[in-house]
């Protein structure tokens, strides 16, 4: 990845922890930019950031067995501050000749933390005693040489330590986790009082960078960009559009399976606010005639998945010479984290802006590096709305996995009309951005149910609203219950056919947030 020469930057090596993206979360926060490597990248590819400081992550094994991650030589040789957090401590006091052993128990929660040293830059400002959050079963019982104890809880007597003068430093707690609450000032610290650094990394600093790395990376030639009504496309775009303006065009396919007025909005904002050169396919009926009759939900999405790419492309080649694809991809579609798979990625299915292999166009791709909240920073910053900027993520193949069971024109219309209803009440009742993701679900089932003087049969809505950090776990979210009663209400009175409102209260896992 290129580097802007004057940016100040950390790396994180991870061991395997589950909270190592929270570090990388933690080190932006503080405004400087960081990258998470495999604990066993490539050194040069680590050292190409020239960190300032690297950050060691937790992990589940233990230093002294065989074939347990170890610490890489060019970290000590930058000469640069280090701290080791957890086993990222443990591989410090081993690999510079302390003792690490088995605690006689695993230590897994709460605790509190006494600082017996407050005159380490380290716990500048910090309070004599704090709680912390503690998951080891290793703890250090010998110091490595010319390190001193910086504080300690009731069952490790070395919580945290110190080499001043080398500038390492070692944490057998976790500053990342919430359950550390003056973590986030440990880890600023670090950052500003060990580092040295100045936390200038901002949004509208990163635009700055972002596009004068697009101009270098597109000279004069052309841009093709597609919109899908989501954030990350919206973001993308109007950074390459900043960057290039006329030498960006958008396409938009209109797939008939968006949520309600969502064509019209994407065409205005994008045409009318940001002035950009849009290409709006209406191909609703192109989708709809190929999904009639379709029941399974992965034939649907592979259906659409498909026709998506024929129509854009075919949408493309009218545009003549086009020599750059620009794609929101952002950091958790490509961060290379050792406690999780590669292939664990959440837009593995993510259909919008794939092209055939004949189509040769090289990948713009401005957002790689930030994460979901600093993409939505930067598109206010861009001057995006908030309905953009903050919109829940939507699925690719759109409403086609929300309709169980057949998609019928008829059946796009009940959902839509069902699914802005509850997006309406959430929003006025403040409960919108307090969900990750909230939709309505149409069953392929009917219900009884009576309609003035008679009996009639009516189709049943499914309504899920759930709160998640990651999309990979989820829970249903506690909305209140007049919120409940008013979407019922409204979903029963207005959308014609519909007799029978269901609120979904399955987490995930085992649910999926999605019925199909
Ligand atoms: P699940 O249903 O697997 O969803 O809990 C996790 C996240 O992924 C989204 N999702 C999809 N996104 N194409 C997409 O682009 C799909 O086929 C698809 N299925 C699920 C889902 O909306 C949620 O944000």
């Amino acid at each position: 990845m290129q580097q802007a020469a004057s940016r100040e930057a950390v790396a994180i090596l991870d061991f395997g922890s589950q909270y190592s993206q929270l570090i990388a979360r933690r080190v932006r926060e503080a405004k400087v930019y960081c990258e998470l490597f495999r604990w066993d990248a490539p050194a040069q590819r680590v050292l190409a950031l020239r960190p300032r400081g690297f950050i060691l992550s937790g992990g589940p094994a233990s230093v002294y067995e065989k074939g347990a991650p170890t610490l890489p030589d060019y970290v000590l040789r930058q000469g640069v501050p280090v701290l080791g957090i957890c086993y990222g401590m443990q591989l410090l006091a081993h690999a510079l000749g302390g003792r690490v052993a088995p605690a006689s128990e695993r230590e897994y929660g709460p605790a509190e933390l006494a600082v017996t040293d407050l005159s380490s830059p380290l716990f500048t400002g910090l309070p004599f005693s704090m709680p912390v959050w503690m998951s080891h079963g290793d703890r250090i019982e010998a110091l490595p040489p010319g390190f001193v104890v910086l504080a300690a809880t009731a069952n490790s007597p070395i919580a945290a330590m110190g080499h001043s003068q080398r500038r390492l430093y070692g944490l057998q707690f976790h500053p990342e986790v919430v359950h550390t609450p003056q973590g986030q000032q440990i880890i600023r610290n670090f950052l500003f009082n060990v580092c040295g650094l100045h936390g200038t990394w901002t949004a509208s600093s990163f635009i700055e960078e972002a596009v004068t790395r697009i101009r270098a990376q597109v000279g004069d030639r052309r841009v093709v960009c597609g919109l899908s009504g989501g954030v990350d496309s919206a973001v993308t775009a109007a950074l390459v559009h900043r960057a290039v303006g006329d030498q960006l065009t958008c396409i938009f396919v209109d797939t008939g399976l968006l949520r309600q007025g969502e064509p019209q909005q994407v065409v205005d904002t994008f045409r009318r606010e940001q002035g950009i050169t849009l290409v709006a396919v209406d191909a609703a009926q192109e989708f709809l005639a190929a999904l009639a009759g379709v029941i399974d939900p992965e034939q649907k999405r592979r259906i659409i998945g498909e026709k998506f790419v024929r129509v854009f492309e075919r949408e493309a080649r009218k545009l003549g010479q086009i020599d750059f694809l620009a794609q929101g991809t952002i950091y958790p579609d490509v961060i290379e984290s050792a406690g999780r798979p590669h292939a664990q990625r959440i837009k593995t299915h993510h259909n919008v802006g794939g092209l055939p292999e004949d189509i040769r166009l090289e990948l713009v791709e401005p957002l790689r590096e930030l994460f979901k909240d600093e993409v939505r920073a930067v598109g206010e910053a861009l001057g995006l709305p908030e309905e953009i900027v903050w919109r829940h993520p939507f699925p690719g193949p759109g409403l086609a996995v929300r309709i169980v069971g057949e998609v019928t024109p008829e059946r796009v219309r009940t959902l839509q009309a069902a699914d802005a209803i509850v997006l309406e009440e959430l929003r006025a009742a403040g409960w919108y951005r307090r969900t990750a993701q909230a939709f309505a679900v149409l069953l392929p089932v009917r219900s009884v149910g009576v309609m003035g003087d008679g009996r009639a049969y009516g189709h049943v809505v499914a309504v899920r609203a759930v709160t998640t950090d990651d999309f990979m776990t989820a829970s249903w979210a506690r909305l209140p219950y007049e919120v409940l009663a008013r979407i019922s209400t409204r979903i029963v009175n207005e959308v014609a056919g519909v007799s029978r409102v269901v609120y979904d209260v399955s987490d995930k896992p085992p649910a999926t947030i999605e019925w199909e």
